[in-house]
């Protein structure tokens, strides 16, 4: 039997914030980056089923796998390059907390997913509610490094590690099951830098940023405009920032999130977070899939690709039970 937060539970989470991002933020004639990940997959397999249905929107995979399933179901894809610049991407990640800061590449992709949300109008990480923590770092930072390299990279991070209050971190080239190095689509490796909680990731991101041989670090400070978090219930919520400047988020007095009040953001990184400022804004199930509503649903999303710097989320009614 699963238990009522295992496997079944968590898939049940991701699917309901994969649809629910699908319901809320897809339209049609959108230039589409698909993310990658398990979550991302799901929506990746919603939207096949409402392309099936006659919905038109054009695609670009941030890895591999996310091609070879957009592919399998009918998803019309073209390079990010050729479809830049993007509507919107939708991705998931590892780690996400209460100011819309993540840590992504899990799957080892994020080099690729860090182009497409930068070239992307809106980016949307939809997750379980497994994902949102207090403080980033409880989930090993991803940092993709060419293998030629490889050794003088590693040194140059550990040194930026032992300079920033991470002297102990341990930094360890991830592996496959049968123990030889992962390679990414790009055919790089990835280090996994086991930080613990990270009080300034802004301030690592941007030392990171700096290091020479370094790829891509994990860290999406100010990528994310929306997230979509999915509940073991088959709910969901959106949670939208407001404003790009101050990545201050809309507060109207619906914070109640999903297990009562939003004062409880616990500190110790564990997954209670996300409660903080966040407008929190309950859309119903999600049986939409391939109905005759196509990709509009009936949510009131504000569309349009607008300014990043200042194109916020704005939500202007988002009714509940929308499908
Ligand atoms: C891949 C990613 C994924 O989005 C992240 O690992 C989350 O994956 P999942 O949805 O399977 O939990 O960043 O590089």
């Amino acid at each position: 039997m699963t238990s009522p937060r295992g496997g079944d539970a968590v898939a049940r989470a991701k699917r309901a914030a994969a649809l629910g991002a699908l319901d809320a933020f897809v339209r049609p004639g959108m230039r589409l980056g698909l993310g990658s990940g398990s979550t991302a997959a799901l929506f990746i397999e919603a939207l096949g089923a409402r392309v099936a249905a006659g919905l038109d929107v054009s695609c670009a995979a941030t890895s591999a796998a996310s091609a070879a399933l957009a592919e399998r179901v009918g998803v019309a894809l073209f390079s990010l390059e050729s479809l830049a610049p993007l509507d919107l991407t939708v991705d998931g990640a590892d780690e996400v907390d209460s100011e819309f800061r993540a840590i992504k590449g899990g799957g080892g992709c994020h080099l690729r997913e860090k182009e497409a949300a930068r070239c992307s109008a809106r980016v949307v990480l939809a997750v379980d509610e497994s994902k949102l923590v207090a403080r980033l770092g409880r989930f090993p930072l991803p940092l993709e490094v060419a293998p030629r390299d490889f050794a003088a990279t590693a040194e140059r991070l550990r040194g930026v590690f032992d300079g920033s209050g991470f002297g102990g971190a341990a930094l360890e080239r991830r592996a496959r099951a049968d123990g030889s190095p992962f390679i990414t689509d790009g055919g790089n490796f990835i280090l996994d830098a086991a930080l613990g909680a990270v009080s300034d990731p802004a301030a690592l991101a941007a030392r990171l940023d700096g290091v020479e041989g370094l790829l891509a670090h994990g860290f999406f400070i100010d990528e994310a405009d929306a997230l979509v978090v999915g509940y073991e219930t088959g709910e969901h919520r959106l949670l939208l920032r407001d404003n790009r400047d101050n990545k201050s988020v809309r507060d109207d007095g619906d914070n109640k999130g999903v297990r009562g009040n939003n004062k409880g953001v616990r500190d110790d990184g564990d997954n209670e977070g996300a409660r903080g400022r966040q407008s929190v804004r309950n859309v119903g199930d999600n049986k939409g899939v391939g109905d005759d509503e196509g990709a509009r649903g009936r949510q009131s999303v504000r569309e349009g690709r607008g300014d990043r710097d200042n194109e916020g989320a704005r939500v202007s009614e988002v009714a509940a039970g929308a499908n």
